[in-house]
């Protein structure tokens, strides 16, 4: 990590796009290839758009902003989003800059442990088949670690395993596998380590093998955030009670649930596009984690304290700062650069606060004027904005400068 850059820029939305770039160039964080990526208007260049997909056409864009005001554990961060859905950046910036008032959020990441599953079906007898992968469970292991040696190297391998029998009459069971995967997102990893230690597991419980590939519910790599505002932040007491009753809704109705969470995986979502991350795998997982004792309820809850508000979000965070395909993409380099953070927990970490930040903005705003006066204001200053650049910018274009073709 460099020094550290404040997250805390007033009046950056007022600027043009031009000027709200140099002032990310002054952080010295950005190289001079995600300066040049940033100044021809982002995108990705043919042949690398090809590497990364099959049958590519050409390439489809989406704006990256950056939320600011971010405090994450002590240390002020810059958080890239990519997002198509108007006012999710100024939303997740506006409710980070209340939360920066009482020192911002803090968090928590567990270690990077992956699940992987091995499905049996006819496995003769399901009953004894636990005892039996538990007597050979520290061969299974280090048949696991030898099929991924790079991740075993980096301080990653297997941790621990369970057996579940999941339909006894037809032995139909799924063996879990828990591998350390380090700062990787370790998709790839755990299905390699499935595959090669089925076979050994399969001379022991007999049956015929299944699948042979993660969880998307990887229970035992998770974060949680935490943080607290005050009352007159909010909008004084009033607003505060409302946070707190919204948050009552959420647990009590899976309708209101859903939404809820909506709200938190716009935030969540969003930077784990612009950083390159498999937002789909996140999604999954944080749903199944909603409704993992039989109702759907809220990722995040929010009760009344004396000073105003504390907000809490424990989720699934499978992802990764090394590895995959995505840093390819100059974009993602340069999301990175501007975090400045290298350990995957501390990205989950970031990327959880974003989803309260905009929870807690989007429940503020319902709580008091309701939310289509916000995004009217929102609208309305965009409108401004890009009015005012669109008059500075025109000449530059004229001359043959601004965004690349
Ligand atoms: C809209 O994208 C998200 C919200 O619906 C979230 C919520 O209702 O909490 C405003």
């Amino acid at each position: 990590m460099t020094d550290s850059v404040t997250s805390r820029i007033p009046g950056f939305y007022k600027k043009s796009l031009r000027e709200r770039l140099a002032r990310l160039v002054e952080t010295g964080r950005l190289s001079p290839e995600s300066i040049a990526f940033l100044e021809a208007g982002g995108g990705l260049p043919a042949d690398v758009a090809d590497r990364m997909s099959e049958n590519v056409v050409g390439c489809y864009g989406l704006p990256m902003g950056i939320a600011l005001n971010f405090r994450v554990n002590n240390r002020d961060v810059l958080v890239p989003m990519s997002v198509e859905e108007p006012s999710v950046v100024a939303a997740a910036s506006n409710a980070a800059r209340l939360v920066r008032m009482t020192g911002g959020f803090t968090g928590k990441a567990s270690a990077s442990i992956m699940t992987t599953q091995i499905q049996f079906d006819a496995v003769p007898e399901p009953a004894q088949a636990t005892a039996r992968v538990e007597a050979i469970r520290e061969r299974i292991f280090a048949a696991g670690d030898a099929s991924i040696p790079g991740m075993v190297r980096r301080g990653g391998g297997c941790r621990d395993l369970d057996v579940r029998v999941l339909d006894a009459a037809e032995g139909v069971l799924v063996v879990h596998l828990y591998v350390d995967v380090g700062d990787a997102m370790g998709a790839n990893v755990v299905d390699t380590v499935a595959e090669a230690v089925a076979p050994l597991v399969h001379a022991e419980i007999g049956g015929e093998i299944g699948l042979r590939i993660l969880s998307n519910l990887p229970l035992r790599r998770t974060v949680k955030v935490t943080c607290e505002v005050m009352a007159d932040a909010v909008g004084g007491a009033k607003v505060a009670d409302g946070i707190a009753k919204a948050s009552r809704f959420a647990e009590l109705d899976p309708f209101r649930a859903v939404t809820h969470n909506k709200g938190i995986m716009n935030g969540v979502d969003a930077v784990a596009l612009a950083t390159g991350q498999d937002w789909r795998s996140l999604e999954a997982g944080a749903h199944a984690f909603a409704s993992r004792d039989g109702q759907y309820r809220p990722l995040a809850t929010w009760r009344r304290t004396e000073l105003g508000v504390r907000g809490e979000l424990e989720m699934p965070m499978a992802v990764g700062t090394v590895g995959g395909s995505t840093r390819v993409h100059q974009g993602v380099r340069a999301a990175f650069e501007l975090m400045d953070l290298e350990r995957a927990g501390d990205l989950g970490v970031v990327i959880a606060a974003a989803g309260l930040a905009s929870n807690l903005a989007a429940l503020k705003a319902l709580a008091g004027e309701g939310i289509q006066e916000g995004h009217m204001r929102l609208h309305a200053r965009k409108a401004e904005v890009a009015e005012k650049t669109e008059a500075e910018e025109a000449p530059r274009r004229a001359l043959g400068e601004g965004k690349a073709p």
